[in-house]
């Protein structure tokens, strides 16, 4: 099959120009002006008025995460469906090691999940909730196998939390094999203590949540995390930064030579501390770290102008409000903690380059391009490029649409951005060089999603 885009404008994270692209079979074959005149093809498509981007790649989302006596509610078929709709090829999801399980078992398990069901393609990273002399050998041969990267967490104590000791031989195991420590940084024990000082208080809402989970517990968290890695003598990676705490933690590392990064979320661009607060409703935007006050929301929004936070993944983890998040009536404590988003992340970030914070090629940068390099894709993912995978989108950067779990096609009962008008959507979604997406209806095929084998992390190893 070939199918020849003409008359777009094709923007990379380098640059914006006009031409024509061939794609042939799975890959972009040719890329020029006035292809028509020299080369047959398939089907054209005209994306005249139009912006031919490289598929967006979310690289934090969490397809059926257990979590809270629950499991997130979209599965690798209506996750990476949704997140096509959303101008998205590819994901990297978290598998999980459960405390007693080898990684590989834990990884099977998500293989199992994601073979023969996701529309799109996906690679992992892997969760490890148990750092010992086996699992640590275990994680060369994983970056081998091409899942080079493991979230540690210091909040969930009980659950994922890792204490400082087993953080500290993980990073060193990835200065040895080229892997990258993702790292939840949140001081849990403590945030655990003023939790139960808010439910003593009686304060047994949503809005608890948020106001046990202090700022200042991430930004000690960074940067406790950060000094680990620079005694390691290795790159560490920030999941969904949300404090301006930790933020200010991550410049003065990256200022003296560390070799640290961060994304950030949409939702922490989009939505405060008070979307906690009205009353249980507020259940609909627990999520860790927590929606945070406007300051923050300022701080990260000037970091991901600036280039300190120079990627955008969704922390995708969405429970249904009625029999989930539900769970934690009475008790903050007990809402499983995560919010939809796979399905946004692409229409929300080209918000910036409508309001003129950034341009569209830093928006291309920031959903699809970064996310390629940090992650061991690049340039098989993340640009347009004779060779390079044709996961293509055509975006109108001039449509409007209204977000509404009405209209949304991730498997969730509410959208956290419910009547807000976006500017911009995707057109045509192209896997692979299949259409998968065409003006709002779903083109593709179930288990048409391929494992994507990643490379080791040496992007972060540049500072
Ligand atoms: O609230 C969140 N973020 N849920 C998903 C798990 C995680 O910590 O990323
Ligand atoms: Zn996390
Ligand atoms: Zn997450």
């Amino acid at each position: 099959m070939r199918t020849l885009f003409v008359n777009g404008t094709i923007v990379t994270a380098e640059g914006s120009y006009a031409a024509d692209v061939l794609v042939d079979g799975e890959v972009i074959a040719q890329i020029g002006a006035g292809l028509a005149a020299s080369v047959t093809a398939d089907e054209v498509i005209d994306a005249t008025g139009k912006y031919l981007i490289p598929g967006g790649i979310d690289a934090h989302t969490h397809m059926k995460l257990p979590f809270g006596g629950t499991f997130a509610k979209d599965d690798f078929e209506t996750g990476t469906r949704a997140a096509a709709f959303g101008g998205t090829t590819t994901i990297v999801d978290f598998a999980v090691q459960n405390k007693g399980q080898s990684l590989h078992e834990g990884l099977d398990t998500w293989f199992a999940m994601a073979e023969g069901m996701a529309v799109a393609d996906y690679g992992f990273h892997m969760i490890m909730s148990d750092v010992t002399d086996a699992t640590l050998a275990e994680m060369d041969a994983l970056v081998d196998e091409g899942v080079p990267d493991f979230k540690l967490f210091t909040a969930y104590p009980g659950v994922f939390y890792s204490p400082d000791d087993h953080i500290f031989r993980a990073l060193q195991q990835t200065a040895k094999n080229g892997g990258l420590i993702l790292m939840h940084a949140e001081n849990g024990p403590v945030i655990d203590i003023l939790a139960a000082e808010q439910i003593a208080k009686g304060v047994t809402d949503p809005i608890g949540h948020g106001l046990a989970r202090d700022s200042r517990m991430e930004g000690e968290a960074t940067s406790r995390v950060i000094r680990l890695a620079e005694v390691a003598g290795a790159p560490v990676y920030f999941v969904h930064m949300s404090a301006k705490e930790a933020v200010e933690a991550l410049v003065a590392a990256r200022a003296r030579g560390a070799m640290a990064w961060a994304e950030t979320c949409p939702q922490y661009l989009y939505l405060t501390l008070d979307d906690l607060g009205h009353g249980f409703e507020g259940a609909k935007f627990v999520c860790s770290p927590p929606l945070r006050t406007p300051d923050h929301v300022a701080a990260l929004w000037s970091a991901v102008e600036n280039g300190d936070l120079p990627l955008i993944g969704t922390d995708h983890c969405p429970f249904d409000f009625h029999g989930q998040k539900e769970l934690g009536r009475g008790d903050f404590r007990k809402i499983p903690n995560g919010l939809p988003g796979v399905e946004e992340r692409v229409d929300l970030m080209h918000q910036g380059v409508v309001d003129g914070r950034y341009s569209k090629e830093r928006w291309v940068s920031l959903v699809s391009t970064t996310p390629a390099k940090m992650f061991g894709m690049y340039p098989k993912k993340g640009a347009i490029a004779v060779g390079s995978d044709a996961d293509l989108v055509v975006y109108d950067p001039s449509r409007k649409h209204v977000l509404s779990a009405s209209t949304h096609h991730m498997d969730v009962d509410y959208s956290c951005y419910e009547g807000q008008t976006v500017q911009g959507g995707s057109d045509v979604v192209m896997s692979r060089g299949s259409v998968i997406v065409r003006n709002g209806e779903f083109t593709g095929r179930k288990g048409a999603g391929k494992f994507v084998k990643r490379g080791r992390a040496d992007f972060a190893r540049a500072i």
